[in-house]
Protein backbone atom coordinates (compact mmCIF):
# COMPACT_ATOMS: atom_id res chain seq x y z
CA UNK A 1 0.00 0.00 0.00
CA UNK A 2 1.35 3.63 -0.99
CA UNK A 3 2.05 5.74 2.10
CA UNK A 4 -1.36 7.91 2.28
CA UNK A 5 -1.25 11.74 2.42
CA UNK A 6 -3.86 14.21 2.39
CA UNK A 7 -3.25 18.30 1.44
CA UNK A 8 -5.87 19.83 3.44
CA UNK A 9 -6.83 18.35 6.79
CA UNK A 10 -10.61 19.58 7.15
CA UNK A 11 -13.81 18.28 8.15
CA UNK A 12 -14.14 15.67 4.40
CA UNK A 13 -10.79 14.87 4.82
CA UNK A 14 -11.29 13.70 8.43
CA UNK A 15 -14.00 11.55 7.38
CA UNK A 16 -11.75 9.88 4.80
CA UNK A 17 -9.25 9.76 7.84
CA UNK A 18 -11.66 8.00 10.06
CA UNK A 19 -12.30 5.54 7.36
CA UNK A 20 -8.40 4.31 7.09
CA UNK A 21 -7.74 1.55 9.52
CA UNK A 22 -3.88 2.43 10.58
CA UNK A 23 -3.50 6.01 10.53
CA UNK A 24 0.14 5.86 12.24
CA UNK A 25 1.83 6.32 8.85
CA UNK A 26 -0.78 9.34 7.20
CA UNK A 27 0.50 12.53 6.63
CA UNK A 28 -1.37 15.79 6.58
CA UNK A 29 -1.09 19.40 5.17
CA UNK A 30 -3.25 21.76 7.03
CA UNK A 31 -2.84 25.39 7.43
CA UNK A 32 -4.37 26.09 10.50
CA UNK A 33 -2.01 25.05 13.41
CA UNK A 34 -5.03 24.37 15.78
CA UNK A 35 -6.46 21.88 13.35
CA UNK A 36 -3.02 20.37 12.96
CA UNK A 37 -2.86 19.76 16.90
CA UNK A 38 -6.21 18.67 17.05
CA UNK A 39 -5.63 15.77 14.61
CA UNK A 40 -2.56 14.62 16.31
CA UNK A 41 -4.18 14.49 19.27
CA UNK A 42 -6.90 12.65 18.09
CA UNK A 43 -5.62 10.24 15.22
CA UNK A 44 -2.12 10.09 15.90
CA UNK A 45 -1.24 11.12 12.63
CA UNK A 46 1.85 13.03 11.40
CA UNK A 47 1.07 16.68 10.34
CA UNK A 48 2.99 19.76 8.48
CA UNK A 49 1.83 23.37 7.41
CA UNK A 50 3.91 22.25 4.46
CA UNK A 51 1.70 20.74 1.33
CA UNK A 52 5.60 20.33 -0.16
CA UNK A 53 6.68 18.01 2.53
CA UNK A 54 3.28 15.50 2.06
CA UNK A 55 4.23 15.43 -1.56
CA UNK A 56 7.77 14.67 -0.72
CA UNK A 57 7.13 11.21 1.49
CA UNK A 58 3.52 9.88 0.43
CA UNK A 59 2.61 8.62 -2.56
CA UNK A 60 -1.56 8.34 -2.59
CA UNK A 61 -2.36 12.32 -1.52
CA UNK A 62 -6.12 13.17 -1.19
CA UNK A 63 -6.72 16.91 -2.20
CA UNK A 64 -9.20 17.75 -0.11
CA UNK A 65 -8.75 21.65 -0.16
CA UNK A 66 -11.42 24.39 -1.26
CA UNK A 67 -11.63 24.55 -5.28
CA UNK A 68 -10.37 28.08 -5.01
CA UNK A 69 -7.28 27.01 -3.27
CA UNK A 70 -6.77 23.77 -5.60
CA UNK A 71 -4.30 26.23 -8.30
CA UNK A 72 -2.41 27.65 -5.53
CA UNK A 73 -1.45 24.40 -3.78
CA UNK A 74 -0.89 22.35 -7.34
CA UNK A 75 1.51 25.33 -7.99
CA UNK A 76 3.24 24.35 -4.78
CA UNK A 77 3.52 20.53 -4.93
CA UNK A 78 4.00 19.94 -8.77
CA UNK A 79 7.61 20.20 -9.13
CA UNK A 80 7.73 17.39 -6.30
CA UNK A 81 5.54 15.04 -8.26
CA UNK A 82 6.17 11.80 -9.94
CA UNK A 83 5.02 9.08 -11.54
CA UNK A 84 4.56 7.20 -8.67
CA UNK A 85 1.86 9.80 -6.86
CA UNK A 86 -1.85 9.37 -7.28
CA UNK A 87 -3.60 12.59 -6.37
CA UNK A 88 -7.11 11.60 -5.30
CA UNK A 89 -9.31 14.46 -5.82
CA UNK A 90 -12.64 15.13 -3.65
CA UNK A 91 -13.00 18.65 -5.18
CA UNK A 92 -16.52 19.49 -5.66
CA UNK A 93 -16.33 20.73 -9.57
CA UNK A 94 -12.94 20.13 -10.58
CA UNK A 95 -12.81 17.79 -13.83
CA UNK A 96 -9.55 15.54 -14.45
CA UNK A 97 -8.54 18.03 -17.08
CA UNK A 98 -8.44 20.66 -14.82
CA UNK A 99 -6.97 18.52 -12.33
CA UNK A 100 -4.37 17.81 -14.92
CA UNK A 101 -3.38 20.99 -15.77
CA UNK A 102 -2.95 21.98 -12.14
CA UNK A 103 -0.99 19.48 -11.26
CA UNK A 104 0.99 18.35 -14.57
CA UNK A 105 1.57 15.43 -16.23
CA UNK A 106 2.88 13.34 -13.86
CA UNK A 107 0.83 11.72 -11.30
CA UNK A 108 -2.05 9.86 -11.75
CA UNK A 109 -5.28 11.10 -10.84
CA UNK A 110 -8.69 10.05 -9.45
CA UNK A 111 -11.61 12.43 -9.07
CA UNK A 112 -14.40 11.28 -6.32
CA UNK A 113 -17.13 12.94 -5.47
CA UNK A 114 -17.84 12.13 -1.51
CA UNK A 115 -20.65 13.76 0.33
CA UNK A 116 -21.18 15.01 3.96
CA UNK A 117 -22.39 11.36 5.57
CA UNK A 118 -19.03 10.00 4.91
CA UNK A 119 -18.25 11.38 8.56
CA UNK A 120 -20.47 9.36 9.94
CA UNK A 121 -19.09 6.27 8.25
CA UNK A 122 -22.23 6.40 5.89
CA UNK A 123 -21.03 8.20 2.81
CA UNK A 124 -22.04 7.83 -0.85
CA UNK A 125 -18.47 8.16 -2.94
CA UNK A 126 -18.55 8.04 -6.42
CA UNK A 127 -15.22 7.36 -8.33
CA UNK A 128 -13.57 7.81 -11.76
CA UNK A 129 -10.50 7.80 -13.29
CA UNK A 130 -8.95 8.42 -16.53
CA UNK A 131 -7.70 5.09 -18.42
CA UNK A 132 -4.27 6.28 -17.53
CA UNK A 133 -4.27 5.26 -13.41
CA UNK A 134 -3.84 2.15 -12.78
CA UNK A 135 -6.39 -0.25 -11.76
CA UNK A 136 -5.21 -1.29 -8.97
CA UNK A 137 -5.03 2.88 -7.75
CA UNK A 138 -8.59 3.14 -8.12
CA UNK A 139 -9.12 -0.47 -5.97
CA UNK A 140 -7.12 1.16 -3.41
CA UNK A 141 -9.31 4.53 -3.16
CA UNK A 142 -12.25 1.92 -3.73
CA UNK A 143 -11.13 0.29 -0.75
CA UNK A 144 -10.30 3.26 1.69
CA UNK A 145 -13.44 4.90 0.88
CA UNK A 146 -15.43 1.99 0.83
CA UNK A 147 -14.51 2.09 4.69
CA UNK A 148 -16.75 5.31 5.37
CA UNK A 149 -19.99 4.57 3.15
CA UNK A 150 -20.67 3.02 -0.36
CA UNK A 151 -18.44 3.54 -3.33
CA UNK A 152 -19.21 3.34 -6.88
CA UNK A 153 -17.26 3.83 -9.95
CA UNK A 154 -19.23 5.80 -12.52
CA UNK A 155 -18.06 7.97 -15.85
CA UNK A 156 -16.72 11.83 -14.92
CA UNK A 157 -19.53 12.93 -17.41
CA UNK A 158 -22.07 11.38 -14.83
CA UNK A 159 -20.15 13.79 -12.18
CA UNK A 160 -22.48 16.57 -12.41
CA UNK A 161 -25.48 14.68 -11.56
CA UNK A 162 -24.08 12.80 -8.83
CA UNK A 163 -23.01 16.27 -7.12
CA UNK A 164 -26.74 17.07 -7.88
CA UNK A 165 -27.75 14.50 -5.95
CA UNK A 166 -25.28 12.56 -3.33
CA UNK A 167 -23.30 15.44 -3.17
CA UNK A 168 -26.02 17.97 -2.73
CA UNK A 169 -28.49 15.25 -1.20
CA UNK A 170 -27.92 15.62 2.51
CA UNK A 171 -28.85 19.56 2.55
CA UNK A 172 -31.94 17.96 0.63
CA UNK A 173 -32.96 15.27 3.39
CA UNK A 174 -32.04 17.94 6.08
CA UNK A 175 -34.89 20.50 4.80
CA UNK A 176 -36.95 17.43 4.44
CA UNK A 177 -36.07 16.79 7.98
CA UNK A 178 -36.78 20.59 8.79
CA UNK A 179 -40.41 20.46 7.55
CA UNK A 180 -41.51 17.12 9.04
CA UNK A 181 -40.15 18.37 12.73
CA UNK A 182 -41.87 21.69 11.86
CA UNK A 183 -45.29 19.84 10.65
CA UNK A 184 -44.59 17.86 14.34
CA UNK A 185 -44.38 20.85 16.55
CA UNK A 186 -47.79 22.46 14.59
CA UNK A 187 -49.52 19.59 15.93
CA UNK A 188 -47.95 20.27 19.83
CA UNK A 189 -44.76 18.04 19.70
CA UNK A 190 -41.81 19.65 21.60
CA UNK A 191 -39.00 20.51 18.53
CA UNK A 192 -36.38 18.07 20.28
CA UNK A 193 -39.23 15.10 20.34
CA UNK A 194 -40.54 16.07 16.70
CA UNK A 195 -36.44 15.77 15.10
CA UNK A 196 -35.91 12.02 17.34
CA UNK A 197 -39.44 11.34 15.50
CA UNK A 198 -38.50 12.73 12.07
CA UNK A 199 -34.69 11.40 11.99
CA UNK A 200 -35.29 8.17 13.10
CA UNK A 201 -38.18 7.53 11.03
CA UNK A 202 -35.86 9.03 7.96
CA UNK A 203 -32.74 6.93 8.63
CA UNK A 204 -35.12 3.80 9.29
CA UNK A 205 -36.70 4.18 5.78
CA UNK A 206 -33.60 4.44 4.77
CA UNK A 207 -32.26 1.43 6.04
CA UNK A 208 -34.91 -0.63 5.54
CA UNK A 209 -35.11 0.25 1.76
CA UNK A 210 -31.55 -0.43 1.55
CA UNK A 211 -31.73 -4.36 3.16
CA UNK A 212 -34.46 -5.35 1.79
CA UNK A 213 -34.37 -3.80 -1.53
CA UNK A 214 -37.94 -3.28 -2.01
CA UNK A 215 -38.83 -1.35 -5.06
CA UNK A 216 -40.29 2.11 -3.79
CA UNK A 217 -43.74 1.77 -5.28
CA UNK A 218 -44.97 -1.11 -3.78
CA UNK A 219 -43.11 0.43 -0.65
CA UNK A 220 -45.42 3.65 -0.13
CA UNK A 221 -48.17 1.77 -1.44
CA UNK A 222 -48.14 -0.53 1.36
CA UNK A 223 -47.79 2.39 3.73
CA UNK A 224 -50.74 4.07 2.57
CA UNK A 225 -53.45 1.70 3.59
CA UNK A 226 -56.89 2.64 1.87
CA UNK A 227 -58.87 5.44 3.69
CA UNK A 228 -55.85 5.58 6.48
CA UNK A 229 -53.77 7.85 8.21
CA UNK A 230 -50.71 7.84 5.51
CA UNK A 231 -53.04 8.13 3.33
CA UNK A 232 -54.72 11.14 4.14
CA UNK A 233 -51.19 12.88 4.25
CA UNK A 234 -49.80 11.20 0.89
CA UNK A 235 -53.10 12.88 -0.50
CA UNK A 236 -51.06 16.30 0.35
CA UNK A 237 -48.13 15.39 -0.88
CA UNK A 238 -48.55 13.62 -3.74
CA UNK A 239 -49.12 16.42 -6.45
CA UNK A 240 -46.95 16.88 -9.38
CA UNK A 241 -45.40 20.27 -8.13
CA UNK A 242 -43.47 17.76 -5.42
CA UNK A 243 -41.75 16.06 -8.11
CA UNK A 244 -41.26 19.20 -10.18
CA UNK A 245 -40.06 20.80 -7.80
CA UNK A 246 -37.41 18.07 -6.71
CA UNK A 247 -36.43 17.50 -10.27
CA UNK A 248 -35.64 21.02 -10.57
CA UNK A 249 -33.96 21.52 -7.75
CA UNK A 250 -31.51 18.82 -8.86
CA UNK A 251 -31.27 20.77 -12.29
CA UNK A 252 -30.15 23.54 -10.41
CA UNK A 253 -27.33 21.96 -9.10
CA UNK A 254 -26.31 19.95 -11.57
CA UNK A 255 -26.37 23.02 -14.12
CA UNK A 256 -23.67 25.02 -10.98
CA UNK A 257 -21.70 21.82 -11.11
CA UNK A 258 -21.52 22.37 -14.64
CA UNK A 259 -20.70 26.29 -14.77
CA UNK A 260 -18.07 25.93 -11.66
CA UNK A 261 -16.17 23.12 -13.81
N1 LIG B 1 -18.51 19.47 2.56
C1 LIG B 1 -19.15 18.69 1.67
O1 LIG B 1 -20.29 18.26 1.84
C2 LIG B 1 -18.45 18.27 0.41
C3 LIG B 1 -19.05 17.35 -0.46
C4 LIG B 1 -18.35 16.96 -1.61
C5 LIG B 1 -17.09 17.49 -1.87
N2 LIG B 1 -16.54 18.39 -1.01
C6 LIG B 1 -15.23 18.96 -1.32
O2 LIG B 1 -14.31 18.65 -0.29
C7 LIG B 1 -13.31 19.65 -0.24
C8 LIG B 1 -13.01 19.96 1.21
O3 LIG B 1 -14.18 20.45 1.83
P1 LIG B 1 -14.24 20.66 3.40
O4 LIG B 1 -15.66 20.97 3.71
O5 LIG B 1 -13.55 19.53 4.12
O6 LIG B 1 -13.34 22.02 3.53
P2 LIG B 1 -12.65 22.63 4.82
O7 LIG B 1 -13.25 22.08 6.08
O8 LIG B 1 -12.61 24.11 4.61
O9 LIG B 1 -11.15 22.06 4.76
C9 LIG B 1 -10.16 22.49 3.88
C10 LIG B 1 -8.89 22.76 4.71
O10 LIG B 1 -7.77 22.83 3.84
C11 LIG B 1 -6.92 23.89 4.32
N3 LIG B 1 -6.02 24.34 3.25
C12 LIG B 1 -6.29 25.17 2.21
N4 LIG B 1 -5.20 25.33 1.43
C13 LIG B 1 -4.21 24.58 1.98
C14 LIG B 1 -2.85 24.34 1.62
N5 LIG B 1 -2.28 24.91 0.58
N6 LIG B 1 -2.13 23.50 2.41
C15 LIG B 1 -2.70 22.93 3.49
N7 LIG B 1 -3.98 23.14 3.89
C16 LIG B 1 -4.72 23.94 3.13
C17 LIG B 1 -7.90 24.94 4.78
O11 LIG B 1 -7.28 25.90 5.61
P3 LIG B 1 -7.84 27.43 5.57
O12 LIG B 1 -9.22 27.38 6.14
O13 LIG B 1 -6.87 28.21 6.39
O14 LIG B 1 -7.85 27.86 4.12
C18 LIG B 1 -8.95 24.10 5.49
O15 LIG B 1 -8.63 23.89 6.85
C19 LIG B 1 -13.84 20.85 -1.04
O16 LIG B 1 -13.08 21.01 -2.21
C20 LIG B 1 -15.26 20.48 -1.39
O17 LIG B 1 -15.60 20.90 -2.71
C21 LIG B 1 -17.19 18.79 0.13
Amino acid sequence: MKKIGFFGAGKMAEGILSAIPSKRGVFMAEKVASRRAELRGKYGVKTTADAKEVAKASRLVFLAVRPQDVDGLAAEVKPFLTAEHTIVSIVAGKTLAKLRKAFGPKARLVRVMPNLALRAGAGMCAITAPASTPAEDVAAVEKILGGAGETVILKEKEFDAVTALSGSGPAYFAYMEEAMVEGGVALGLAPKTARLLAEQTMYGTAKFLRESGMELRPFIEGVCTKGGTTAAGMEKLDVPLFKETVRAALKAAADRSRDLA
